[in-house]
């Protein structure tokens, strides 16, 4: 008997049951799913951040944790977890509605929907926008999420340049790696893109002097982390015209406080941590199959990288 704890939380757990009895049962395993067992029985946790369960030195059997969540910075440094960490890759749900998002917020910038969207003054001013050949939009992050919607983009005409910590090739899109390639990166991104994880290396990437390197009247879109940007260097790049606009999905804190600057800023966009999530059957599925592979003893799927930090 697998025992398997969903220690995600009572709404995920609402919503999750069935989907994942289902997806459990065509595995043909034999199993226990609870969302409240004895530590010493249990076999996998499939977990979400702001968990109840932190301290996981009372699960003796403990196999794998499985995260609900493609970010894993609020557990990859918990300590009292020695068990392999499995992040959510989800190409079905997750990876498509970031491809979604990242191409619509692209194109509203690309094309200056606004100026038409809020035309109050009813003026005619009938300014063409480029081509999309013509807009280099560079891409931080070319894990899963960024390499879909940087082969998204790419599809769009958009000449596309990305930047990972590893070396990489990647047809049709420019590659950059490391400190060098981040200064390339960003000095040709007309629009940039942040889809990186939060970890050490990545926390405050974007600084003053890194927001000066983009061409003057960049424009950001962050559906990554909040942390990778310092708050008040874009504050000031979007006051001196430096960033023309910056629509942001995640913040240091969130819900993003009622006080914080970014709410009222008339060059921001703030939408609330929607750019994309887990979605129920595909995410069951995707859990399923890495607690086969556990029983199977085959190597499990999207491993985290403690050290790295995701
Ligand atoms: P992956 O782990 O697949 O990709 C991460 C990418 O970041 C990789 O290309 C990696 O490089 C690169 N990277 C990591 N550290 C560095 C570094 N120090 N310097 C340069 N590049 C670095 O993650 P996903 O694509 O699945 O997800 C990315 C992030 O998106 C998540 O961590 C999460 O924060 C965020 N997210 C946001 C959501 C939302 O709704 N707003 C929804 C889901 C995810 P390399 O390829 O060399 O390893
Ligand atoms: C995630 C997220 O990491 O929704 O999955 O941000």
């Amino acid at each position: 008997m697998t025992n398997i704890l969903f220690a995600a939380g009572p709404d995920l757990w609402a919503d999750y049951e069935t989907p994942l009895r289902t997806a459990l049962d065509a595995t043909g395993l034999d199993y226990r799913l609870t969302c409240d067992a004895d530590p010493e029985s249990v076999d996998y946790v499939v977990y979400a951040p702001g968990s109840w369960l932190q301290d996981f030195t009372p699960y003796p059997r403990l196999k794998a944790v499985l995260n609900l969540w493609a970010g894993v910075e609020k557990i990859t440094g918990n300590p009292t977890l020695t068990a392999p960490l499995a992040r959510m890759v989800d190409e079905e749900g997750l990876t498509q509605g970031m491809v979604e998002y990242v191409t619509g917020h692209v194109l509203r910038h690309h094309l200056g929907m606004d100026a038409h969207i809020a035309n109050h003054a009813h003026k005619w001013s009938p300014a063409v926008p480029p081509l999309a050949g013509e807009r280099p939009v560079g891409i931080l992050g070319l894990g899963t999420l960024g390499l879909a919607c940087a082969e998204a983009l790419r599809r769009l005409g958009f000449p596309v340049t990305g930047w990972s910590r590893r070396p990489k090739t990647v047809p049709g899109i420019t590659t950059q790696h490391g400190a060098d390639g981040l200064s390339e990166a960003l000095e040709r991104a007309e629009i940039l893109v942040l889809l990186l994880p939060d970890t050490p290396a990545t926390r405050d990437l974007l600084d003053a002097e890194r927001l000066a390197q983009l061409p003057r009247g960049a424009v950001i879109v962050n559906p990554g982390r909040g942390p990778l940007i310092v708050d008040d260097a874009l504050i000031a790049a979007l006051d001196s015209g430096q960033i023309a606009h910056a629509t942001l999905d995640v913040f240091r804190t969130e819900p993003l406080p009622a006080e914080h600057p970014f709410w009222a800023h008339p060059k921001v966009t703030v939408t609330p941590h929607i750019a994309s999530e887990t979605r129920v059957p595909s995410a069951s599925r995707v859990i399923a199959e890495n607690i086969r592979r556990g029983e199977a003893g085959e190597p499990l799927l999207h491993l985290v990288d403690r050290d790295a930090g995701y």
